[in-house]
């Protein structure tokens, strides 16, 4: 056996009279008057193949094994197809049999088996139609994240996702240590001093590989990263996971204004890769999961997005009418409910909030003349809410000690990125996307435990 045999796509490609074998896990099968008709599906399209098995064109006992689940191999002929939506099929001339599927006992058996189900059998999920259309967008997603960057000259660099440094303040971190007493089952029994800790001192899984990526790009100019992310926080809703995947460009020379083009064009042009490239499983989910999704995703990769400072915003808040479970006031941050009423009631697209009050965002984005905001910037999107956050970054040394001081941050361990400011500043920016909100907004899924392979949130880290 070989990796390059040919794909079910592929398949769909060639000309009747073609002789081919077809792999694949068994979607379903039905038995009419001396013929069978086996759906099979390899995760390279969202179609099935139909093969089309007379009696007599194979092994009566091996067809026997051909359940839902099984795993196949089918020789045969490349036919005209009679059936619609398909213009070719397989004339069944042979079969192997590599893993049989007990139908008494294979869990992926009833069509519409509810989303919460398939989680606790996340390990076949993806022989489904959803979850392969799911990880097939997801994969091209993270291709376009490439491509974009690459094609306007910026280095892809890998940040280090143990760290000792809780500085961002981001979210809360999980420790990582070897010095944890554990009897023979993991559990455990005493902690020791931090001294003598593998790293020497407390260290934690990353929430941000973004201040990391500013040395880079004070350097290299322009960079990004795309790594997996870290937060403890002990919120089960469906756009958190205590394990995401998060991109974050980072620029020299660049404002927020440049910030802000580059989010929107990122956005634009992954959703446009999107559409191009997974036509298939994108008219499924407009059928099967969101309505509306085609049509706003062409409007969205079209169109530009609205602008607003987040003072603007609570002025449309405070005046918009709404009872809010949460008060608007400025000074606070915006709750989901708020983010989601701009988006999807007030402005129908994505909005990109900016110069939000100091005291709400993190220490290092940069002071406005006010002395009261900071360039900061959201990306606010319909049914998800932020799927950026991002600032231009404080790059006067001064402001920026001031700022960690009046936060009650470590100084002494952000003496690296305050050399940063010491030698060599200039202006620049960057912002983090979610990975996988992008992929719920792509794909109109409504529970980011379903958009990627294996979910980790508060209670859950089995498989
Ligand atoms: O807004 P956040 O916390 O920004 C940062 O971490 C900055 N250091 C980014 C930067 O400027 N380089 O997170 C960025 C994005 C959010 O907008 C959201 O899409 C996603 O990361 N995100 C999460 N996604 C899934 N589960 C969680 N628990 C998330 N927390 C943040
Ligand atoms: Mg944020």
């Amino acid at each position: 056996m070989d990796y390059r045999r040919q794909y079910i796509k592929d398949l769909f490609q060639l000309s009747p009279g073609e002789k081919v074998s077809a792999y694949g896990w068994v979607k379903t099968r039905r038995d009419s008057k001396g013929i069978s008709f086996v759906q099979l599906s390899d995760g390279s399209c969202f179609k099935d193949l139909q093969i089309v098995v007379e009696e007599g064109a194979v092994d009566a006992e091996s067809l026997k094994h051909v359940t839902t689940g099984a795993c196949v191999r089918f020789d045969g002929e490349i036919v005209e197809s009679p059936a619609a939506g398909q213009a070719v099929e397989l004339k069944a001339a042979g079969l192997e049999i590599y893993g049989a599927a007990d139908p008494m006992t294979y869990p992926l058996q009833k069509k519409g088996a509810t989303m919460e189900f398939l989680r606790e059998i996340a390990h076949l999920r993806v022989r489904g139609n959803t979850f392969g259309a799911v990880f097939r967008v997801r994969n091209q997603l993270a291709q376009a994240v490439h491509q974009f960057f690459d094609e306007r000259g910026f280095h892809y660099i890998h940040t280090p996702i143990i760290t000792a440094s809780d500085a961002e303040g981001a979210g809360a971190m999980f420790q990582v240590t070897t010095s944890m007493g554990h009897d023979e089952k993991g559990y455990n029994i005493t902690t020791k001093d931090p001294a003598e800790d593998f790293f020497g001192k407390p260290s934690f899984l990353t929430v941000s590989g973004q201040l990391e990526a500013e040395t880079l790009a004070l350097g290299l100019t322009n960079v990004y990263t795309f790594g997996p992310t870290f937060r403890a926080e002990n919120s089960s809703t469906s756009r958190h996971l205590a394990e995401f995947w998060m991109i974050e460009p980072e620029m020299a020379f660049c404002s927020l204004e440049g910030d802000m083009n580059l989010a929107e064009e990122f956005l634009r042009y992954t959703i446009q890769h999107a559409l191009d490239k997974c036509s298939g499983d994108l008219e499924f989910f407009n059928q099967r999961i969101e309505p509306e999704l085609l049509k706003t995703l062409t409007l969205v990769a079209e169109s530009g997005f609205e602008r607003m400072t987040y003072t603007e915003a609570i002025k449309v808040l405070e005046n918009s009418g709404e009872n809010f479970e949460y008060p608007v006031a400025w000074g606070t941050d915006l709750q989901s409910e708020h983010e989601r009423w701009l988006t999807e009631v007030k402005v129908g697209r994505p909005v990109i909030l900016t110069d939000y009050p100091k005291e709400i965002k993190a220490f290092y984005m940069r002071l406005n003349e006010d002395g009261k905001t900071v360039r900061a910037m959201d990306v606010l999107a319909p049914r998800i809410g932020e799927i950026i956050g991002g600032s231009q970054r404080e790059e006067r040394l001064d402001v920026l000690e001031e700022k960690i001081k009046a936060q009650g941050l470590p100084a002494e361990e952000l003496w690296w990125y305050l050399d940063l400011r010491r030698f060599g500043s200039v202006p620049h920016a960057g912002f983090g996307l979610g990975f996988e909100r992008l992929v719920m907004y792509v794909t109109g899924m409504k529970n980011i435990r379903d958009v990627i392979p294996y979910y980790r949130v508060p209670g859950n880290a089995d498989f």
